[in-house]
């Protein structure tokens, strides 16, 4: 039998309206019980506040301001945005943040102190304002060196590359530190695939482009991605050599098949010349 508060950690909502977007929500959210069990929540997708009708959404609608993030825009380029946003500074627009993406996170324990962290929320433009896309989340300082804490890209965006986006900024970000980076763990199931994907790409790229054999430390200088990861991925992929007592890096035919396969499908990639920021001091 499951206790009372086991039945109260099931999910709760059915789902969200997120600017013209439905989504079905996938787990457990603490949205106040007045909120839970509505056929659908409504939300503001500029400000984050939710309401229980759709008119209600609409008188918030014309008074709301907000057309992107509360934060400094530190990348531009095209139509996408990053916005960096202090969760100490904008507590309210990050808890709201915090609430929907814990319905799509099943693993984390999503805690109402967001002022360790800084939250990186990456938009779309178009005519009407800036659309939020997906975020990571930071601590200000993370004592294991993570350079991610939680990462999501919306359902309705998902599988478009706008994750490989994000993961791509989060490492951005960790050169800039001149720091190695990685995701914290647990990782989800579709973080892992996420993941696996980007660090293969990026370790094939940079053999790839090098004539000499690559060291494991190389390829952790120029990608920002951690010893452990590499080692991880290249484990899974074979192409770990043991030489003159160092670990070297080469490819297989294996690898570079499904590399030409990736690089055929033409993704976006971070302009990194478009980052403006600095780690705070
Ligand atoms: N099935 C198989 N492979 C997948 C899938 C999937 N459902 N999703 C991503 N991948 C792999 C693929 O190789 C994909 O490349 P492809 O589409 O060319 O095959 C690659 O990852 C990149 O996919 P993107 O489209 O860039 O990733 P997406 O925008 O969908 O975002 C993310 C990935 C962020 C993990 C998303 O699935 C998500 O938000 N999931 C829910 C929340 C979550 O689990 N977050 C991670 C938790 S762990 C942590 O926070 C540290
Ligand atoms: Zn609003």
């Amino acid at each position: 039998t499951q206790s009372h508060s086991e039945i109260s950690r099931v999910k709760n909502l059915n789902k969200l309206q997120i600017g013209k977007h439905e989504v079905e929500s996938w787990y457990f959210s603490p949205y106040p019980a007045e909120y839970a069990h509505l056929p659908i929540l409504y939300l503001c997708e500029f400000c984050l506040l939710y309401y229980p009708s759709s008119t209600q959404l609409r008188r918030h609608r014309t008074k709301c301001t907000l057309l992107h993030p509360p934060g400094n825009e530190i990348y531009r380029h095209d139509n996408i945005s990053f916005f960096e946003i202090d969760g100490r500074r904008q507590r309210t627009w990050c808890r709201n943040l915090c609430l929907i993406s814990k319905c799509f996170l099943d693993h984390k324990t999503l805690y109402y102190d967001v002022d360790p962290f800084m939250y990186y929320c990456m938009t779309v433009k178009d005519e009407y304002g800036c659309h939020l896309i997906g975020y990571f989340s930071k601590e200000k300082e993370s004592t294991e060196g993570y350079n991610v804490a939680c990462i999501l890209t919306l359902p309705q965006h998902q599988r478009k590359g706008y994750g490989r986006l994000l993961i791509e900024f989060s490492y951005e970000l960790s050169k800039r530190e001149n720091k190695l980076g990685s995701p914290e763990k647990p990782l989800s199931d579709l973080g892992l695939l996420g993941y696996r994907a980007y660090w293969q790409e990026k370790i094939v790229e940079l053999l790839l482009d090098s004539e000499d054999e690559i060291s494991l430390d190389e390829v952790a200088h120029r990608t920002s991605i951690t010893h452990g990861d590499i080692m991880h991925t290249c484990q899974a992929m074979q192409m770990i050599k043991y030489y003159k007592g160092t670990h070297i890096l080469h490819l297989t035919d294996a690898v570079l098949e499904q590399h030409q396969k990736t690089m055929g499908k033409q993704r976006q990639s971070i302009n990194s010349n478009a980052v403006r920021w600095k780690p705070p001091t």
